[in-house]
């Protein structure tokens, strides 16, 4: 009987099946009701008591290994099966589901906010929609200031003293008003100008206000705080200069260049030779200003500074033409993927 059962062994270790059910077939042969394992059983009932501690085992051999190759015989026909059916092999492993990615012009935001929030600075929004008082005559514009200008603004059919806010100045005069010093705020928002639209410029841009009121502010702390800036966001060599400029609204004013440096071509092109990027416009806010929002310059005193987000995107990223931001077209979105 030992001889039986080894060549049963060999049989079922070399069996290869063409289908699922001939693998059925086969466990029929040797599990069913009339199969081998039942003249098998039989002829060890009448096996001699010294012989059947040794042939036990293999009998039980016998049976295991059928069991187990029917079970993975059946599996993987199973799985052929599913898979050429369905046209779907589900045995594949998971390609990565596509996330959405972050726009350029929100990833800048957010770490210009952080900046800022992190020095104290809180976030204060406002409306895009303004009247003349918050967008101008609150900022010291005179009444026959240019920015005024039916060029320049988009004003509200209906409502002459309505306006879309070409800054976010606006949002300024609005916490001025709303709130007592000592104030440390920072104001992202859209605004709007009546442009033809190119590379450089677009009738609607994104901008960051901010303002810093309290005693004793003075025109070093604007520079210490924008140096903490530009370094924070462009690296820590980074080096700026403020040279003077106007605002109605801010005396001294100035504008912010960083050194951008000269060591390529684009570099010497965009720079215009001279190395130097403008990033921002600020000042020490006038003290007409403060007064027509009631709070008393000579109490206090405040500085002030605005940037443009798209401006400091097409820095960071090296981005040539303004449109690309409005468009969408996947083909650029997607180059900020890995982008917070
Ligand atoms: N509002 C100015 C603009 O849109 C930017 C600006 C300049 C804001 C100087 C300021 C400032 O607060 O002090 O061009």
């Amino acid at each position: 009987m030992k001889e039986e059962l080894e060549a049963l062994l060999l049989d079922i270790e070399q069996r290869s099946f063409d289908s699922a059910d001939a693998v059925e077939d086969f466990r029929i042969e040797y599990l069913g009701r009339q199969g081998k394992m039942k003249d098998l059983m039989a002829q060890f009932r009448e096996v001699a008591p010294e012989h059947k501690r040794e042939l036990g085992p293999l009998l039980n051999k016998v049976k295991s290994s059928v069991e187990e190759k029917v079970s993975t015989e059946k599996a993987s026909f199973n799985k052929k099966s599913t898979a050429s059916s369905s046209g779907i092999d589900s045995s594949r492993p998971a390609g990565g589901v596509p996330h959405g990615t972050h726009h350029p012009l929100k990833v800048v935001r957010r770490e210009i906010l952080d900046i800022f929030s992190n020095m104290g600075f809180g976030v204060v929004e406002g409306p895009e929609i303004e009247d003349d008082w918050h967008v101008f005559s609150g900022l010291n514009f005179p009444p026959e200031h240019p920015a005024r200008d039916m060029q320049d603004t988009f004003f509200v059919e209906r409502d002459p003293d309505l306006l879309l806010r070409t800054h976010t100045s606006s949002v300024q005069v609005r916490e001025m008003e709303r709130r007592e010093p000592p104030m440390r705020i920072i104001m992202p928002g859209r605004v709007f100008r009546n442009e033809a639209i190119s590379a450089r410029a677009h009738c609607m841009f994104h901008q960051i206000e901010g303002l810093y009121i309290d005693e004793n502010v003075s025109f070093a702390d604007l520079k210490q705080t924008l140096l903490h800036f530009a370094q924070s966001f462009f690296g820590p060599e980074t080096k700026i200069r403020l040279r003077p400029s106007y605002f109605p609204f801010t005396e001294p004013s100035a504008e912010v260049d960083v050194y951008w440096g000269l060591e390529t071509e684009v570099d010497k092109r965009i720079t215009k030779g001279t190395g130097w990027l403008e990033i921002l416009g600020c000042g020490m806010v006038d003290p007409n200003v403060l007064e027509a929002s009631g709070i008393d310059s000579k109490k206090y005193t405040g500085f002030a500074f605005g940037m443009g987000i798209e401006r400091i995107t097409m820095l960071r990223y090296q981005i040539g033409d303004l449109r690309l931001f409005f468009e969408n077209d996947k083909r650029f979105l997607d180059q900020f993927a890995g982008e917070r």
